[in-house]
């Protein structure tokens, strides 16, 4: 039976971190530090992640505060409160949840962010940085929250140096988690597969991977079938699905079974959503360290 890795618990010693280091900033007679996370219309699972991540963010001590705005909001309208909120001194992270309205132009949305206050880690020249960084990462940087929440959990697991020389695959390849955690894997050592939905024959794949970070928002599609025994499963998904006549939340990975096989796995929920808000606390401190703030 796979060891549980205990994505809450992990997440509540890094809040723990953060909240004594925002008091001694806050002792130390510095501003307090600014989160603000913009969303545009009314998804609600967005609503909710959003919702927990300035009330984390406030529990932490940070000032955190939701942003919200109508589904009609237009690219320009949207740069405008993006200039706003990069001119506003008392704010030293900004976030712009995704996904946004197809009319908006994400990109330049995330162009237009101060790269300093990206505490997403998704401005090409933070992603630029993450992609050209040596082994092992060098300096602080803002680097995308789910893959650092990953890393975190995979550390917990196998140590800062265990992952050196490990067969690592991604499934997905996307710019939040599949490409920035390739990177991560990459600058800890590992030999890295990404692997997506084109990919043909996957379990050649992931039956010779000692670390499997699965990214791909299909409920379950990983089975026992796919799995090297021994080896650490990190499970990025977050579906609902309804079973037995209920409302769940499963992962990309297949729980039951998978664990019987696998050496490690976090649990879907309380694995790597946990820590994803907890590393968006870090990379707030990690931004306001970057702006030299009253320091
Ligand atoms: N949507 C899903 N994950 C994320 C994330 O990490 N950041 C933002 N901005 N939007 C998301």
């Amino acid at each position: 039976m796979a060891m549980i890795i205990d994505g809450k618990a992990e997440a509540e010693r890094v809040r723990g971190e953060v909240r004594s280091r925002v008091e001694q900033i806050v002792a130390s007679g510095r501003p307090t530090p600014g989160l603000r996370v913009v969303i545009v219309g009314d998804h609600p699972a967005s609503r909710a992640y959003v919702r927990t991540k300035a009330r984390v963010a406030r529990e932490v001590g940070i000032d955190g505060q939701v942003i919200e705005l109508p589904h009609s909001v237009t690219t320009d309208d949207l740069l405008a409160v993006v200039a706003d909120i990069n001119a506003d001194r008392s704010v030293h992270g900004v976030l712009v949840q995704l996904p946004l309205p197809s009319k908006v132009d994400a990109g330049r949305i995330q162009r237009a962010i101060d790269p300093t206050k990206d505490v997403d880690g998704f401005h090409p020249l933070n992603l630029g940085r993450l992609a050209s960084s040596p082994q092992p990462l060098a300096e602080p940087g803002l680097i995308p929250c789910t893959p650092l929440g990953c890393m975190h959990l995979l550390e917990s697991v196998h140590g800062r140096d265990g992952l050196r020389g490990a067969n690592a695959v991604v499934i997905g390849r996307s710019n939040i988690v599949g490409k920035p955690m390739a990177a991560l894997l990459l600058a800890a050592d590992c030999t890295v597969t990404v692997a997506h939905s084109k990919t043909r024959n996957l379990k050649r794949f992931t039956k010779s991977a000692d670390i499997m970070v699965a990214a791909i928002g299909r409920p379950r599609m990983i089975g026992a079938d796919y799995i090297r025994s021994g080896a650490t499963i990190i499970d990025v998904g977050m579906n609902r699905i309804v079973d037995d006549g209920e409302s769940r939340l499963v992962g990309d990975v297949f729980f039951g079974p998978v664990s019987r096989v696998a050496g490690a796995i976090t649990p879907v929920p309380g694995g790597v959503g946990p820590m994803t808000v907890a590393s968006l606390m870090r990379n707030t401190l990690t931004a306001y360290e970057l702006q030299g703030v009253g320091g």
